[in-house]
């Protein structure tokens, strides 16, 4: 498997070299049960975007990890916010990481999940034009979807004034999706952490002063403070710290 800037791992064991993709990924692994990990980069000083965007934060080891996490996920649910912001495109793995999951007995991409509210979504953005597998749309009851949006994803209303977050990850595991990974943004995180749904999270931590202006990787209403027990620290070349936390 691929070897790009030297990523170890300095706790709770540190590693005797650098991991190549295959370690990494088995430090992240998938879980035996029904499971939420939340994936997010941020400066040191909390921020979630610089200039407007997440690239500003993202090098290469954080864009290796978060590519062997959609590896390792059956589905990858992203807010609208963040869809529209960042122009997702169609979620697609090389053959490398295709052929990982078809010798795990997994579909060979992930489904993409969206959560709108709104519906306001174009169904031509690549996210949903080009996706390998459809994708599902999770959104509230009366929200009309528009044109040509149901030709290319399953639109699934759930909750009434707002998408009702537990009933549309019960949903997602009907479906077979158990192994879920949120890519954010702040708004659903913050809605999935008052909810009490967030299993995981991973936290690439940027070298970066970013300042005062941009917001936090979690936004919305307020929820009880958690504790969230470390699980690993992962360290690259170049100063960039990756944490894992997760519950038991
Ligand atoms: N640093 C990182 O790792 C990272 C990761 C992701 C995003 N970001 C940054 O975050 C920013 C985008 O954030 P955002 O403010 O647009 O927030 P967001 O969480 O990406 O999107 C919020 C939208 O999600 C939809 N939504 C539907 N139901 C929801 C529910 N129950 N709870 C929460 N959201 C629900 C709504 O879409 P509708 O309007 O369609 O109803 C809502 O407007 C961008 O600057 C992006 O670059 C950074």
């Amino acid at each position: 498997m691929s070897v790009g800037m030297p990523i170890s791992a300095l706790w709770p064991e540190p590693s005797a070299g650098p991991l190549d993709d295959a370690a990494i990924a088995a430090r992240y692994g998938r879980a035996d049960h029904p499971h939420l990990r939340v994936n997010f980069v941020s400066s040191i000083d909390g921020a979630v975007a610089v200039d407007g965007y997440s690239a500003g934060l993202s090098g290469e080891p954080d864009k290796r990890v978060f590519g062997l996490l959609r590896m390792l996920c059956d589905g990858l649910v992203v807010a609208a916010g963040t869809l529209r912001h960042e122009g997702y495109r169609a979620v697609r793995l090389d053959e490398r990481r295709r052929a990982w999951r078809r010798e795990h007995g997994l579909a060979e991409y992930p489904t993409l999940v969206v959560v709108s509210g709104s519906l306001d979504l174009d169904p031509a953005q690549a996210a949903f034009a080009d996706a390998p597998v459809r994708p599902v749309v999770l959104t509230r009851a009366g929200a009309a979807a528009p044109p040509g949006l149901t030709d290319v994803a399953d639109v699934v209303p759930c909750g009434d004034e707002r998408v009702d977050l537990p009933a549309g990850l019960a949903e997602l595991r009907r479906r077979g999706l158990d192994q879920l990974l949120s890519e954010g943004g702040p708004l659903l995180f913050g809605a999935l952490t008052a909810a009490d749904l967030v299993d995981e999270v991973c936290l690439t931590v940027a070298p970066l002063l970013a300042g005062p202006g941009p917001g936090r990787i979690t936004a919305g209403e307020a929820s009880p403070v958690r504790h969230l027990p470390l699980r690993h620290v992962l360290a690259a070349s170049d100063g960039v710290l990756m944490l894992r936390y997760a519950r038991d």
